[in-house]
């Protein structure tokens, strides 16, 4: 029997990731190539001409998948059924402008797209916040959707964990595919933490410690780290535009691996609310290693965490309860 079309959002779907995501969700990239899907694009009046372009390439991709498109500016509208909100639109920073401007417009923002989504989303409709910040935004669409399971609320740290994967992929020259289990602590920001105390790669003698293999601790404790942790502003500078493809892509393998699961000896990172594991203040959203089933996620219990993790773990955690305490601010 056919099954069910599944409802996805994505606000800002006129932008660069929008852009690039719902061809990704309409090609079953995200939900599976048996899944059919209805796309709700969401934008702001000022981009209505854009939005109505990218609603024309769909139906010219003639994606077999695709049962139908809402293309809108209405926020009501565009939250009416959906099954999956992904949520891209935001306002970016501008020159000239502070930090606290920019949390300022996008804590307004995230605050009424929560009443929108918790008032006419469908039952159990998953959540991810990609724009930035993307922790923060995150929080504040819980704190204001309620009746939202808390555990429906996620923020996209998987493309930082996917550009771990692809850094120790090229220093030991192994098929991506074939590192798993880094982890990414924290905030999608600078003071995010790569770990790779717990990853290991494939190798015809059974799975090896990357630790092991690479055999550099300075490159792993230094390089490797800020790499990773800065690679978002290195795509900026070299194309003048934020990541759009690899951003849209993780949101995909989030998505994915959330519906459908984690393979068996294998995690991922995401950011979700905190419990309070690895003595993370809790009720914050922070990225942990996560697995999921049945379309649950769980934190991975258990891992060592050594004195420089520890400290790593601390300092990205201070950094999201001073951006909570500011989103905090921005709204009295
Ligand atoms: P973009 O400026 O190209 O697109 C953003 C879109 O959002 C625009 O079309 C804009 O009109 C729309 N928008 C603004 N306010 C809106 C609102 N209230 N409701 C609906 N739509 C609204 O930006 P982009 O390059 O697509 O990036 C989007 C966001 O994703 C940015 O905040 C960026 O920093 C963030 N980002 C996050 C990650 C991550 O890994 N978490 C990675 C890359 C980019
Ligand atoms: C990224 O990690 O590529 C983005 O979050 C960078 C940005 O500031 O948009």
């Amino acid at each position: 029997m056919a099954k069910e079309p599944v409802r996805v959002l994505v606000t800002g779907a006129a932008g660069q990731i929008g852009y690039a995501l719902v061809p990704m969700v309409a090609r079953g990239a995200m939900l599976g190539l048996n899944q059919p899907v209805i796309l709700h694009m969401l934008d702001i009046p000022p981009a209505t001409e854009a939005l109505n372009g990218v609603k024309m390439e769909l139906v010219d991709a003639a994606f077999p998948l695709l049962k139908g498109v809402v293309a809108t500016t209405d926020v009501i509208e565009a939250c009416t059924g959906v099954n999956i909100a992904v949520m891209v639109g935001g306002f970016p920073r501008k020159e000239g402008m502070e930090r606290k401007d920019v949390m300022s417009k996008n804590v307004s923002i995230y605050k009424s797209q929560a009443s929108a989504l918790e008032k006419h989303a469908a039952p159990n409709c998953k959540v991810l916040v990609v724009a930035n910040p993307a922790n923060t935004n995150a929080l504040i669409l819980k704190e204001f959707a309620p009746s939202i399971p808390e555990r429906n609320i996620t923020c996209l740290t998987r493309l930082d964990h996917n550009r771990a994967l692809g850094q120790i992929s090229e220093r030991l020259n192994v098929h991506v595919g074939d590192v798993k289990n880094v982890i990414i602590w924290g905030n999608h920001s600078s003071t995010q933490y790569p770990d790779v105390n717990h990853a290991s790669v494939k190798t015809s003698s059974g799975d090896k410690p990357v630790r092991e293999l690479v055999g550099n601790d300075e490159w792993l404790k230094g390089e490797f780290i800020t790499t990773v942790q800065q690679r978002g502003a290195a795509i900026i500078k070299a194309r003048k535009l934020s990541s759009a493809l690899s951003a849209a892509s993780s949101a995909c393998d989030h998505i994915r691996d959330w519906v459908l699961g984690t393979p068996e000896g294998s995690w991922v990172s995401m950011g979700v609310y905190s419990d309070g594991s690895y003595n993370v203040p809790a009720g914050l959203i922070y990225s942990f290693p996560i697995t999921c089933k049945n379309g649950e996620w769980s934190i991975v219990k258990g891992l060592s965490i050594d004195d420089f993790s520890r400290k790593k773990l601390d300092l990205t955690a201070q950094e999201l309860s001073e951006e909570k305490s500011l989103a905090y601010s921005c709204l009295s």
